[in-house]
């Protein structure tokens, strides 16, 4: 039987591949990759879907967990005429999906050394000119699978905010689904990305107890006991893992400590 004629009432096995057995109880669906029709589980994202089809990942796929922007995918649905767009790691099958995978999109990445930049806006602006050819059409921000509002964080780099313009596109996890829809041609996420780099080292408050910790790791302070964990084997390893002191799932914020400190 193939896939087409299938009648997912009775039938058991629905796709190809290693993970073609269906879970019990399970209610299939069809979905389109690649123009080709399978059965799926309703319950999967779309990642798990494929796999469950019969598709490795090779490319494409990384954290899993919506964070690291490699599997964004753009589809139709049956009778809809609008492009949606999503993480196929996070986004559960619909029926009549059409999918494209998108796991890398070509977009302009400028060279710079951000030891020597000058933090202001005019650096950004000098090292993406195509900022000034965005049009303003909004369909980075509706391509966004995270929600950020691409076009207001493009506004404010233009205008020099570069502070709220990090802030903006903090939930950015360089997809590059906003650069695949920009008519300008902007690579938003990496506009984005030096933005925030220029932000963090040089305009965010600095935090007083990560410069001390910094000076501490540089002063040495560890070496002895990172020597000393480098010595142990696996079995001493999970040993110590396993009965290290551990915050109270309850405790209340910023209360506990442990009574061992030498690592503090
Ligand atoms: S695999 Fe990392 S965001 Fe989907």
């Amino acid at each position: 039987m193939s896939q087409h004629d299938c009648d997912c009432a009775t039938v058991q096995q629905v796709a190809t591949g290693d993970r073609a057995i269906l879970p019990k109880g399970a209610k299939t669906i069809p979905i389109y990759v690649m123009g080709k029709r399978y059965e799926v589980p309703e319950t999967l994202t779309i990642m798990k879907a494929m796999e469950y089809a019969g598709f490795k990942f090779l490319r494409g796929a990384g954290c899993r967990g919506g964070i690291c922007g490699a599997c964004p995918t753009v589809y139709r649905k049956e009778g809809d005429y609008k492009l949606h767009f999503g993480l196929a790691c996070q986004t559960v099958v619909e029926p009549n999906m059409y999918l494209a995978q998108i796991p890398f999109y070509p977009a302009n990445r400028a060279s710079y050394d951000i030891e020597a930049i000058e933090p202001v806006a005019e650096s950004v602006h000098a090292l993406y000119p195509e900022l000034f050819r965005c049009v303003a059409c909004n369909n980075c921000t509706k391509a966004c699978p995270m929600g950020v509002q691409v076009l207001d964080y493009i506004s404010a780099i233009k205008q020099g905010d570069i502070a709220r313009a990090a802030h903006l596109s903090f939930d950015c996890i360089q997809c590059g689904l906003c650069a695949s829809r920009c008519m300008g041609e902007l690579p938003q996420y990496h506009i984005a990305q030096l933005v925030r780099r220029i932000y963090g080292k040089y305009i965010q408050p600095k935090a007083e107890h990560l410069r001390k910790r910094v000076q501490e790791i540089e002063s040495g302070k560890y070496d002895a006991m990172l020597e000393n964990l480098q010595k142990m084997d696996k079995a001493q390893l999970e040993k110590l893992y396993k009965e290290r002191e551990r915050e109270p799932d309850m405790a209340p914020l910023g209360t506990w400590m442990p009574k061992d400190t030498q690592y503090l």
